[in-house]
């Protein structure tokens, strides 16, 4: 019983810390709206940032193109046994073709790719150095891996710099791993910065851009792509979840690499591999998102109406990009923040430690290409009520 009493212990300290969690009941998710119980609301928790994955009528499209010859619902094996697909070599190439030839390799999500890529490449005589708000699948593949690690400071490049300068003394190989648009502040990286610390010290540089795919750049590759940057990235990380509107992740790299990937990353080799009717829909989604440079646009000038407007009502505001959070400090007042939001039809969720920073939570509005300023002008009056 000891181990029971333990975890109602500490499940009743996460309840008064404000930190419990429970899982929504979504009654159904449609256009722009969700259902939760009874209520229908904008959606302005989700990552469906070009608005693909909740339209019935391109899910409808997609079935007419693919005929009465779905692909299979499961792969039934590892690719590396009998689970390969033609249109999982078909998804690598065109996602080569995109990002100028180099190799690509799928995984199964940003959660496999974060956790396979850093504990196959860095070994006990090496160091990763990590910015301190970077996800929590990177910072489970820094845990995994047998490599030393240290965090520096949240966009902080003389840190990096100094930390850099220590470890190329005595490290084996040092490796920088950084997300391109963070996802709770929706801040940026200095890529060029980034690259240029990189090369002066025979680093490698892994990028995540998993919010950043479909939102970022004229093909929608990201912010690697928007600044003209991608070749000079050792491993970029893409996600299918997010933007793409499917399932599974990339990693973008030269050609070694990815051999050692298929040899060495265990969350690819000892997993079964993505369904094949879902690498259809990604390899369709993709194609298609590649043509929605308006969509981006619209969605950026979107963000950066709101921003301004919640910033003239006094709320700290960080970030330059379609994510916008929205700085509550406790916890309990982001939770009031959320209801209030509620009340007035908008569901945008309260982000709390553990996910963030102690005293940093936040109301996180995703926004989407599909929303217009009369959708969501609302949101900074309902916000200043609160306070
Ligand atoms: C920056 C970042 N990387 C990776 C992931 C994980 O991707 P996936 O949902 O495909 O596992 C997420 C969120 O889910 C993320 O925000």
């Amino acid at each position: 019983m000891e181990f029971h009493d333990r975890l109602h212990r500490e499940l009743g300290a996460m309840q008064s810390a404000e930190r419990y969690r429970t899982i929504p009941s979504v009654a159904g998710r449609s256009g722009r709206h969700i259902t939760i119980g009874s209520e229908s609301l904008l959606n302005l928790s989700s990552n469906d940032y070009l608005g693909l994955g909740d339209d019935a009528m391109l899910r409808s499209r997609w079935l007419e193109e693919t005929g009465a010859d779905l692909p299979p619902m499961s792969s039934c094996s590892s690719r590396l046994l009998t689970g390969n697909h033609p249109l999982a070599d078909a998804l690598e190439v065109e996602l080569s073709t995109l990002y100028g030839g180099r190799s690509a390799l799928l995984f199964n999500s940003g959660y496999h790719a974060n956790t396979g890529i850093l504990p196959a490449f860095a070994g006990r005589h090496d160091l990763v150095l990590s910015d301190r708000l970077n996800h929590a699948s990177i910072i489970d593949g820094l845990k995994i891996s047998d490599a030393s690690w240290k965090r520096y400071r949240h966009l902080d490049y003389d840190h990096l710099e100094a930390l850099l300068d220590e470890g190329t003394k005595s490290r084996r190989q040092c490796f920088i791993i950084s997300e391109s648009i963070f996802s709770m502040d929706g801040d940026l990286v200095d890529l060029g910065r980034l690259v240029e610390l990189k090369k002066r010290y025979g680093a490698i540089l892994i990028l995540d851009e998993a919010h950043a795919v479909g939102t970022l750049g004229p093909r929608g590759l990201g912010l690697a792509e928007a600044e003209g940057l991608s070749e000079e990235i050792d491993i970029i990380v893409g996600t299918f979840g997010k933007a793409f509107a499917s399932t599974g992740a990339y990693a973008i790299m030269g050609p070694l690499l990815r051999e050692y990937l298929v040899n060495t990353a265990r969350p690819f080799i000892f997993t079964t591999a993505i369904p094949p009717v879902m690498l259809s829909w990604s390899l369709w989604t993709l194609r298609r998102q590649t043509r929605m440079q308006e969509e981006r646009e619209r969605l950026q000038a979107l963000a950066s109406r709101l921003r301004t407007s919640l910033q003239a009502q006094g709320f700290s505001v960080p970030g330059e990009s379609h994510i916008v959070p929205v700085y509550a400090g406790p916890n309990s007042r982001a939770v009031a923040m959320a209801a209030v939001l509620r009340q007035r039809g908008f569901l945008a969720l309260p982000v709390r430690p553990p996910t963030v920073p102690e005293n940093t939570a936040r109301i996180r509005i995703s926004l989407r290409a599909t929303l217009c300023w009369d959708d969501v002008s609302g949101i900074p009056g309902a916000l200043r009520e609160v306070v």
